[in-house]
């Protein structure tokens, strides 16, 4: 059961004024009819609502299985292939139309039309291939925002081979534990790429990886980010390397037909830090996950085919799989990619960027705002842009935010919708549907159609619906986005998600509760307002970061002989990590507190740096030995001790409060 003695579960905000969405917007919307959710009331049918986007080389004989719980099967008996759906029926309308509107962070411009994409996917597909790639083979990718990334993710899922994308962001350590969790074979990343100006050297860390991987990885296939010239720094490992642009050669004029996917078989892999060091493969179907890409792609984020539509995500993450490449491109739109940083070389670059391509749905997430409206919004003046829609995504926005999106960015004539989901759910599951629901700022509002969320006590017994009380976030049926389980490890799969709150031993499907692992309150208006996390996770950024594997890298300082990460509230970053450890006797303590940095860099990667390294002479501990790390964490954020009489010595979360806070 999650640990929530403390005070994280009050709900604190003083409630909210609505907003209507604008007689504009809902007058051209997809979705205006409120029997949608009656329509989806109908379990699990509703669902194949989503599943008739698609197109589908056989149709699916049940909609559901779940004869055995927790692994549920949607849409079984059916077959169809994604990148076929997210490209080659689209020809016919529309081949002529950008799919993917690039733009480096220096301004260079690629406007990848539906044509284009067809013919790079089915070159990479077969370039894939002829590096050994076969058909269920796990790929994987640490790719940055280069078109190269959505190219390789298509190109594997025509062959049938599932992609495991790393973030770039992530360390050589972090992609060798994943290279190998996933068995990949094949490896692909890219030679360089942008960031502030510099031409980052990528490879080194595919290179350091393979080092330290256990397995020996064949291929690894390099993207060059300028065609024909490779990065100064790279160098190509003989007969383990191969350029990319060498293989599409060989392949000039290939086709690869899609290969027939059963709807249960997995599409990709993305990697989620959860409550231990190691981060867990949530693997995600064909053609479930696809169904609500694309449906909620539509009916929530409300994309048309002639839209420009820019989410300001990287693809490393799910929001990216999701709402920049499977859900946009499954309909047909043209899906906008960024390689830079918004402040570079100028903080106006993304009303820059709204304003050159006319974008008409923009999806970003609430650190960005805050750091927005701290910025001001003079970066704003003089740029001629109209948002129709607006979307956040990753955490919670605290209603000051949402208004200074609403009024400066969206010109209070745009509507938001506050989406809530998880690596885990594969899209939206707690969001408005924007032309039927009134916004409030902080909330992310109605459960999307079909979800059936509630809040559970922590003896695991259901809160009366719209009470009002805080409690663990659960959904009580399953949908077809879910993951299908942990990568290699179904275990840990219903230890993780399922075994808190339901009756594992059951064949019933309703005795099955996934666990969000979110604190969240249901207010009497049916609205649901998410407090945040419940276990050791924190939300960094957006960027879910797990405080054993912070510790864990830090761990690994020989001088550290305890350690103990904890969130301090940022009013940017939402949540940023507070390192406290003690030292082995004897040692030196010069410079240990870069050591630890170093090592978490390492380890995972520079976006998990910690805001402090704090030495302390020992940590607060219960009797029975237990980190008492909600004390660390109230001296992180000037919050009061609170009981403290369960410790082991009460002087020492003083001693270290008086150290911190001087
Ligand atoms: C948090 C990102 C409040 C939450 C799509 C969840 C949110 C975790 C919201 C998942 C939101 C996501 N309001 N909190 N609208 N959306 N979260 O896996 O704590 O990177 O459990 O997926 O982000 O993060 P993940």
């Amino acid at each position: 059961m999650v640990d929530n003695d403390d005070s994280q579960l009050e709900a604190r905000l003083p409630d909210q004024q609505y907003y209507r969405p604008p007689s504009k917007f809902v007058g051209q919307a997809n979705v205006t009819d409120p029997a949608v959710y009656d329509r989806f009331e109908e379990f699990p049918e509703g669902f194949e609502e989503y599943a008739e986007l698609l197109d589908w080389d056989s149709h699916w004989e049940e909609v559901l299985d779940d004869s055995n719980p927790p692994f549920f099967e949607w849409f079984t008996g059916g077959t169809l292939n994604a990148s076929y759906n997210c490209i080659d029926r689209h020809l016919d309308e529309r081949k002529n139309q950008t799919a993917l509107l690039w733009e480096g962070e220096g301004g260079e411009q690629r406007n990848i039309t539906y044509q284009d994409l067809y013919r790079e996917v089915n070159k990479m597909a077969a370039a894939l291939k002829e590096a050994g790639v076969t058909e269920d083979d796990v790929v994987t990718l640490h790719l940055p925002m280069l078109p190269a990334l959505p190219i390789t993710m298509l190109a594997c899922a025509r062959i049938g081979a599932p992609h495991s994308e790393v973030f770039a962001g992530f360390s050589a350590q972090a992609l060798a534990d994943r290279i190998d969790d996933a068995d990949s074979d094949v490896v692909v990343t890219a030679d360089g790429y942008y960031r502030r100006g510099d031409f980052l050297d990528h490879k080194e860390k595919a290179d350091e990886a393979c080092e330290a991987a256990e397995k020996d990885v064949d291929k690894v296939l390099v993207w060059e980010r300028h065609e024909g010239e490779l990065h100064p720094d790279a160098e190509l490992v003989e007969g383990r390397d191969v350029l990319v642009s060498e293989l599409l050669a060989n392949n000039e004029r290939a086709r690869v037909d899609p290969v027939e996917r059963d709807a249960e078989d997995p599409l990709f892999l993305m990697y989620t830090s959860g409550t231990t060091g190691q981060p867990k493969g949530c693997q995600h179907r064909t053609g479930g996950y696809l169904s609500y890409a694309a449906g909620t792609s539509k009916y929530v984020l409300d994309i048309k085919p002639e839209d420009t539509y820019w989410c300001a995500a990287d693809i490393g993450w799910i929001t990216g799989h999701t709402y920049i490449v499977y859900g946009p491109l499954a309909l047909g739109t043209t899906s906008v990619m960024y390689e830079g940083t918004p402040d570079h070389p100028h903080k106006s670059r993304m009303w820059e960027l709204a304003e050159k391509y006319d974008v008409d749905i923009f999806h970003t997430s609430p650190t960005a705002v805050r750091m927005f409206m701290k910025w001001g919004e003079e970066y704003l003046e003089g740029y001629d842009f109209d948002f129709r829609h607006m979307t956040t995504v990753g955490e919670p926005i605290q209603p000051e935010a949402w208004n200074w999106y609403y009024e400066h960015i969206g010109d209070e004539d745009a509507v938001i919708v506050d989406t809530w989901w998880q690596t885990e759910t594969g899209g939206h599951l707690i969001t408005n549907l924007p032309a039927l629901d009134n916004m409030k700022p902080g909330s992310a509002g109605k459960p999307a159609p079909g979800i059936q969320p509630a809040i559970y006590d922590d003896n695991g017994d259901p809160i009366e619906p719209a009470s009002g009380r805080a409690g663990n976030l659960v959904i009580e049926r399953p949908w077809p986005g879910m993951l299908q389980t942990v990568y290699g490890d179904d275990e840990r799969f219903i230890n993780e998600y399922w075994r808190d709150f339901s009756d594992v031993d059951s064949d019933d499907p309703e005795d099955w509760v996934y666990k969000a692992g979110d604190g969240a309150v249901h207010a009497q208006d049916g609205y649901y307002r998410i407090l945040g996390r419940l276990d050791d996770v924190m939300n960094v950024a957006g960027h879910r970061l797990g405080t054993m594997e912070l510790e864990s890298a830090v761990a690994e300082v020989p001088e550290v002989a305890e350690a103990a990460v904890v969130a301090r509230e940022d009013t940017e970053k939402g949540e940023v990590p507070d390192v406290y450890v003690t030292l082995r006797d004897g040692v030196d303590r010069a410079g240990i507190e870069d050591k630890i940095v170093a090592a978490i860099e390492d380890d995972i990667g520079k976006f998990a740096r910690p805001n402090a390294v704090v030495v302390v002479a020992d940590l607060p501990k219960t009797r029975s030995g237990k980190i008492m790390r909600r004390l660390l964490e109230n001296i992180s954020n000037g919050d009061d001790l609170g009981d403290t009489t369960t410790l082991r010595d009460p002087s020492v979360p003083e001693d270290i409060r008086d150290q911190v806070q001087g």
